[in-house]
């Protein structure tokens, strides 16, 4: 694989990672040093599924480096309702833009894009697979609120179907990190993610458990999750799941005070509003750190002069 195409999280290093979030933090310092950078560029927007959060904040970002996008819109307005393919739409694509950026609902779909263009390719979330950029944002403000090594996380929902647990579970492999995974047994994490983190960690840093309760005390970070309705083949068995897993200001009571709770976004009932006026909360500022570190990314991606260091094991 090519170091300038972003498919998982797996192919980043910890120094990797560590030049994204550096670079971030400077450009959030001063995004006015690199408002010209990329004056000429153009970035192409794939979005088969829906997104608010990663499609506007790649928008944005762009446009903050002096780029600029170009959308392939709503499946329901692009060729794809006439039967393209997905490898053509972007073989078509890669000749208006200078990089892509895919989102997709099949597992696997930006890997096999990656293979039909030049330009570096974004992976935006690939079904329940990953989403690796949504990590680097999670990395970013768990390191700005709790640090990244002697943490203990939380991570809790829909960990079967979460592409951004996925993605953050095999980044934080880099860390000196505790990770705690807590779900109902239908949604634990799948078997094959469980032993590559056993590979990676011995095993030391992962634990799987059914409540909260026995763990809550001890996170630095809790991480919640949204249940992936869309993603379940039978409406019955999302409705078992459906409401657990969610928390208010009582369970809250439990936690240590340093306790920072993070959520990718968009979240339907698992962290009640009450939450959000306390100082535990930091998932609006997760979402807001979109921006400074996709324009990371995309600067380090879309350079000649820069590189994202570190080996790709894809
Ligand atoms: N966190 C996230 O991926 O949000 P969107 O689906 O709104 O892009």
């Amino acid at each position: 694989m090519r170091h300038d195409h972003l498919i998982t999280s797996k192919q980043l290093s910890r120094g990797a990672i560590e030049t994204v979030l550096d670079y971030a933090a400077e450009i959030d310092a001063d995004p006015s040093a690199v408002a010209d950078r990329h004056a000429d560029t153009l970035l192409g927007l794939l979005f088969f599924e829906p997104s608010t959060r990663t499609k506007m904040s790649f928008e944005t970002a762009m446009k903050r480096l002096g780029g600029d996008v170009v959308d392939m819109g709503s499946v329901d307005s692009s060729s794809v309702k006439k039967g393209e393919t997905l490898a053509d739409t972007v073989r078509v694509i890669e000749g208006y833009a200078d990089g892509l950026v895919l989102r997709h609902p099949k597992q696997g779909a930006a890997t096999m894009a990656s293979e039909f263009v030049d330009v570096p390719l974004v992976n935006a979330g690939d079904g329940a697979g990953h989403h690796p950029t949504q990590t680097m944002l999670d990395l970013y403000t768990i390191r700005e609120n709790a640090g990244l090594d002697d943490l203990t996380i939380g991570i809790m929902g829909d960990l079967k179907y979460g592409r951004t647990v996925h993605s953050l579970a095999y980044a934080l492999t880099n860390f000196d990190a505790q990770q705690h995974f807590i779900s109902p047994e239908s949604l634990q994490l799948p078997r094959e993610v469980v032993y590559d983190l056993h590979q990676q960690q011995d095993g030391t840093g992962i634990k799987e458990h059914d409540s909260l309760e026995e763990v809550l005390p001890s996170l630095d970070v809790l991480y919640v999750t949204r249940i992936q309705r869309e993603r379940f083949p039978d409406e019955n068995e999302y409705q078992k799941v459906a409401g657990e897993y969610q928390i208010d200001a009582d369970t809250l009571a439990a936690a240590n005070d340093e306790l920072t709770v993070l959520h990718p976004l968009p979240r339907v009932d698992e962290i009640a509003p009450e939450i959000d006026e306390t100082h535990h909360a930091a998932y609006f500022e997760q979402a807001h750190n979109g921006v400074p570190v996709r324009m990371a990314l995309l600067d380090l991606l879309l350079s000649d002069d820069k590189r994202i260091g570190g080996d790709s094991d894809e």
